[in-house]
């Protein structure tokens, strides 16, 4: 592998298979670093006959002497932390691991979960449409973040620091909470030893991750960047409102994963080889029918976070271009092509049409893309069953043309394809 510094985004809704790709490419590099999000993403990893989902560890986990990182763009639900860790206990061999959080990330208090759900209970009773979150606190949490209020996991370590910002807030939650809510204030005594016992847990693994990083930089060492959710989930660049918190796209690494920019070697997009998206927002291609049933079902689409059924569609090309802009991605991998295998035909969104007229790319408009209609080319499908291909050459001559459509539709290379959960089922055509 040539490229030292590679970040890896989510190309579309999340749950592309971001989890199952940095384990393969974890295998040659030092450091896998987490940059923003917290337990609201789940990935997904298959290794020996094992399914390992991480929340918040980044899935670079299962290798041993690998560096794993969790920025500082990150907010952590301690509770999630622990349980992952001991989730890997059955294997110790295998999770000789060495793990910094970072001081600066922030931590998933229970107000901000319940606020999570009162906020969405609220949208509800407006008769807004709700944003379908996970309920694990991270809108709450980031608002306080950037409100400068937040809890950060050094404050966990220092009992006056903590005491003194744990007040702050459950006067300011207090006052949320009985005022606009009729619910309870949050009591300090409580969520004090609860916070206490969460900083003797975290202290172990605590660590400078901006030195840290820079150290393993410094030291001519392989670096991953995993990001979690997707491009169009990205707070600035998504389908606002029905976005989350954090900024997904490759530039993200930069600020919550502490890698300055001219650092980065490679982006790496991740794309199923259709579309998913769960929760509330505008998704063009989305297919309620038959279609969707049959990608929902061959492809298991159903939340590894939350257990909902996603949402399926056929791809999206003017959403994966636009990925492909916002992140400067240069270097695609295609997921889950074996699911698209025995359809009648296959489809492409090529373009939208708003308004009567035709558009190729992605509008910056939420409201548009709300009203967007796709405009699709209809691909010959393939029937076999590719799951046990290892190599381009072993794909049916329909599968190879439907990778090399999307190559030419975004001028940007497949690297890989995944043609099954496992580590193995996996096609490299260029790294
Ligand atoms: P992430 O959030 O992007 O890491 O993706 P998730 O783990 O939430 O969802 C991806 C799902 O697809 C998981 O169940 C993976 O095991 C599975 N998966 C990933 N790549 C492939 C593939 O190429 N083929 C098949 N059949 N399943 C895949
Ligand atoms: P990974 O990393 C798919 C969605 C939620 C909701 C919106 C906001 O596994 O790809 P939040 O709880 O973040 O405030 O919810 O974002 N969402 C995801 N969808 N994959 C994810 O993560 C997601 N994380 C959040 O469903 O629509
Ligand atoms: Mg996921």
């Amino acid at each position: 592998m040539s490229s030292r510094v590679q970040v890896l985004v989510g190309a579309q809704w999340g749950d592309e298979g971001k989890g199952r790709v940095v384990d393969v490419l974890a295998r040659d590099v030092d450091v896998v670093v987490r940059y923003q999000g917290g337990a609201n993403a789940g990935h997904t990893v298959i290794a020996d006959g094992r399914t390992h989902v991480f929340h918040l560890l980044p899935s670079g986990m299962l290798y041993p002497n690998r560096t794993c990182v969790i920025g500082s763009g990150l907010v952590i639900d301690p509770d999630q932390f622990k349980s992952e860790l001991n989730g890997l206990d059955p294997q110790p061999e295998s999770i000789n691991t060495r793990l910094v959080v970072s001081y600066g990330a922030h931590i998933v208090m229970p107000y901000h979960k319940k606020l999570d759900a009162l906020s969405e209970g609220a949208r509800s009773q407006r008769g807004g449409s709700v944003i379908g979150t996970t309920g694990r606190g991270i809108g709450p949490c980031y608002v306080d973040k950037y409100a400068r209020l937040g809890i950060r996991a050094e404050d966990l370590v220092s009992p006056s620091s903590l005491k003194e910002k744990l007040r702050a807030n459950v006067d300011d939650k207090g006052k949320i909470f009985e005022k606009i809510y009729g619910e309870p204030a949050p009591d300090f005594d409580e969520l004090y030893a609860l916070a206490a016992k969460w900083g003797k847990m975290l202290a172990p693994y605590l660590g400078d991750s901006t030195l840290e990083i820079d150290a393993a930089y410094s030291a001519g060492k392989n670096i991953l960047f995993e990001g979690a959710q997707g491009t169009m989930l990205d707070v600035d660049h998504g389908t606002y409102p029905f976005v989350t918190s954090s900024s997904c796209v490759a530039g993200g690494a930069a600020i919550g994963g502490a890698i300055g920019p001219g650092r980065i070697d490679k982006v790496i997009g991740v794309s199923k080889a259709y579309c998913t998206r769960v929760g509330s927002g505008p998704f063009p291609t989305e297919e309620t029918g038959s279609v969707g049933d049959h990608l929902r079902k061959k492809g298991s689409e159903f939340g590894v976070t939350t257990g909902r059924p996603r949402r399926c569609g056929w791809l999206d090309l003017v959403a994966l271009n636009y990925a492909v802009k916002v992140s400067g991605i240069n270097s695609i991998v295609l997921t889950k092509l074996d699911i698209l295998s025995g359809l009648d035909d296959i489809k492409v969104c090529v373009a939208y049409k708003m308004g009567g007229k035709e558009y190729s790319a992605f509008p910056s408009s939420a409201t548009m893309i709300g009203q967007a209609e796709p405009v699709y080319k209809t691909l010959t499908p393939w029937k076999e069953d590719i799951s046990g291909a290892r190599a381009f050459g072993d794909l049916p001559e329909k599968a190879r043309d439907y990778v090399r459509f999307i190559e030419e539709a975004t001028s940007v290379k497949i690297g890989m394809i995944g043609v099954g959960p496992g580590r193995e089922d996996t096609i490299i055509t260029g790294f």
